[in-house]
C-alpha cells in the first residue's frame, strides 16, 4: 500500500500538473514577495513547470505571486522558495477545506427553496442561462436573448441585449466567466444587469440611449467543471493532443491578436496554454463572431476577472501603449473613482502590461487592435488575495454595488460621447 501510494505521488511530481486539482484536501496557498529582479525570473521559471498552480503571476519586484501547492508538495514549495531567499506567508492553510466549507452553504442555501437570484450565493451555468430567460420574458420590452452558438460540450451560449432605444445606439459589450474560477465574475456581471433591469426608471435616459450586450458566462464547459469537479480549473475543456491527457485551452491566451507572442504557453498541460491555434477555442469563436456582427456600435467592452482588483486596459502584448491610452486611462480613473466611493475598496489602474504582465492573446487587445473597440477593459475584482477566487458569498453584493458604479461611469460616458 505504501509503495503505491508512494509511486502514485512520485508520478503525480513528475507528471506535472493532472493531478493537482483533484487533491485539493491540505492545499495551500502560499504568498511571497520577490525583493530582486532574480527572484521574478525565478518565480516565472518555476510557473512555467507547471507543478504549482499560480494563483497570481510573478509581476515585478513588490508584487505578491500567490502559489497554490497541493499537500503533498508543500515541503518541495517551501524549500524551493527558501532556497532562493523567498519568504512565505500562508494565506490560504487548507484549500479543500474552504472549498468543501463552501460548498455546503451553497448546497444548504439550494435545498431551502426554489432558485430565485439574489446574489447571497453563486449560481451554477444552468441558473444562469434560465435566469437569463425569464429576463426575456418578464421585460420584453427591455431584454431579449440570443442563442449564439454551442460550447465544445453543447452548453448553449446566450447574448443578452438590454436597451430600449432600438439597434442604433452605441453599444457597451460585458462578458464574465472567460475563467472558469473566477466566480465572482459571472456574479457581478448578472449583478449589474439585474440592477438595470429593476431599476430601469432610474436609468431611463441611459438605457434609452446605450445598449448592453451580455455574456455572463463565456467558457460554459469550464465554469460548470468548476461546479462538478475541480472548483479550481481555469481553461476550457477541450481535449489537447497531450500524452497526459490534460484539457483545455487557456481562453484568454486564444484570441489571434498577436497570438502566443509573450505570457502564454505551448504545453497543453499549462494554466496558460494558448491552443493549438488562434481561436481554437469555439467558445470564443462564438463571443468573437458576436462582438464582430456589432463591431460598429460597439464602444467599450468590458472583461470581468478576478482576482486582484485592477482596471486595466490594453496592450497585454506590449509594454508600449495605444495612442489614445490617455482616454483609456481617464475613464478607468472616474469609474475607479466611483467604485471606491461605494466601499472603499481601492484599485490599481494602468495598461496591462504595465501593471501585471506581458500575456499576448488576450480578449482585450482583441476587441481594441481586430474590431476596433475603443475602451477595452479587463477589470480584475475583489479581492487582494485573502480568498482569492474562493471570494465568499457574502461579497458578492457588496462586489456587485461597488462595480456597478464603476460601470455606470462608462456607460453614462459612452452615452454622452456617441
Ligand atoms: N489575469 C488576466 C489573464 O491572465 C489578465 C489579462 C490582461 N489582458 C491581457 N491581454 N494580458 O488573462
Ligand atoms: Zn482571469
Amino acid at each position: 500500500k505504501t509503495v503505491v501510494v508512494l509511486v502514485a505521488c512520485v508520478l503525480g511530481m513528475a507528471v506535472a500538473r493532472p493531478d493537482l486539482h483533484t487533491h485539493l484536501y491540505g492545499a495551500q496557498v502560499l504568498r511571497v514577495v520577490p525583493e530582486e529582479a532574480a527572484q521574478v525570473y525565478y518565480l516565472k521559471g518555476l510557473q512555467l513547470q507547471n507543478y504549482f498552480d499560480f494563483w497570481t503571476e510573478p509581476r515585478a519586484i513588490g508584487s505578491p505571486v500567490d502559489i497554490m501547492t497541493t499537500a503533498f508538495q508543500i515541503p518541495l514549495l517551501k524549500h524551493t522558495l527558501t532556497h532562493v531567499g523567498l519568504e512565505f506567508r500562508t494565506m490560504i492553510s487548507n484549500v479543500g477545506e474552504l472549498v468543501a466549507q463552501q460548498k455546503a452553504a451553497r448546497e444548504g442555501a439550494r435545498a431551502s427553496g426554489p432558485l430565485s437570484l439574489d446574489w447571497t450565493s453563486y449560481y451554477d451555468y444552468e441558473e444562469i442561462m434560465a435566469w437569463l430567460d425569464t429576463l426575456a420574458t418578464e421585460y420584453p420590452e427591455l431584454c431579449t436573448v440570443e442563442e449564439v452558438g454551442n460550447s465544445y460540450e453543447d452548453r448553449v451560449m446566450k447574448l443578452l441585449k438590454l436597451g430600449k432605444g432600438g439597434a442604433d445606439k452605441p453599444i457597451i459589450f460585458i462578458d464574465g466567466g472567460i475563467h472558469a474560477r473566477e466566480w465572482i465574475a459571472p456574479a457581478t456581471v448578472t449583478y449589474i444587469v439585474n440592477e438595470l433591469v429593476t431599476h430601469s426608471d432610474t436609468y431611463d435616459d441611459l438605457l434609452s440611449n446605450v445598449n448592453f450586450y451580455v455574456m455572463p458566462v463565456i467558457n460554459p464547459d469550464g465554469y460548470a467543471y468548476t461546479f462538478t469537479d475541480d472548483r479550481l480549473w481555469r481553461k476550457t475543456r477541450s481535449p489537447t493532443n497531450s500524452v497526459l491527457g490534460c484539457r483545455g485551452a487557456d481562453p484568454n491566451r486564444n484570441w489571434s491578436f498577436h497570438w502566443n507572442e509573450v505570457g502564454a504557453s505551448d504545453s497543453p498541460c499549462s494554466d496558460i496554454y494558448a491552443g493549438p491555434e488562434p481561436f481554437s477555442e469555439v467558445e470564443m469563436r462564438n463571443v468573437r463572431d458576436q462582438i464582430n456582427k456589432y463591431a460598429d456600435n460597439i464602444k467599450s467592452y468590458l472583461t470581468f476577472h478576478s482576482y486582484s482588483q485592477l482596471w486595466m486596459y490594453p496592450w497585454g502584448y506590449t509594454s508600449d501603449l495605444p495612442e489614445d491610452w490617455q482616454d483609456l486611462d481617464d475613464l478607468a480613473v472616474a469609474a475607479v473613482e466611483a467604485l471606491t466611493a461605494v466601499h472603499g475598496t481601492t484599485y490599481e489602474i494602468g495598461s496591462s502590461t504595465n501593471t501585471i504582465y506581458a500575456a499576448a492573446g488576450g480578449s482585450d487587445d482583441w476587441a481594441k487592435g481586430e474590431a476596433g473597440v475603443k475602451y477595452s477593459y479587463t477589470i480584475e475584482l475583489r479581492d487582494t488575495g485573502r480568498y482569492g477566487f474562493l471570494l465568499p458569498e457574502d461579497q458578492i453584493i457588496p462586489t456587485g454595488e461597488e462595480t456597478f458604479e464603476g460601470v455606470k461611469v462608462v456607460a453614462n460616458f459612452i452615452r454622452d460621447t456617441y
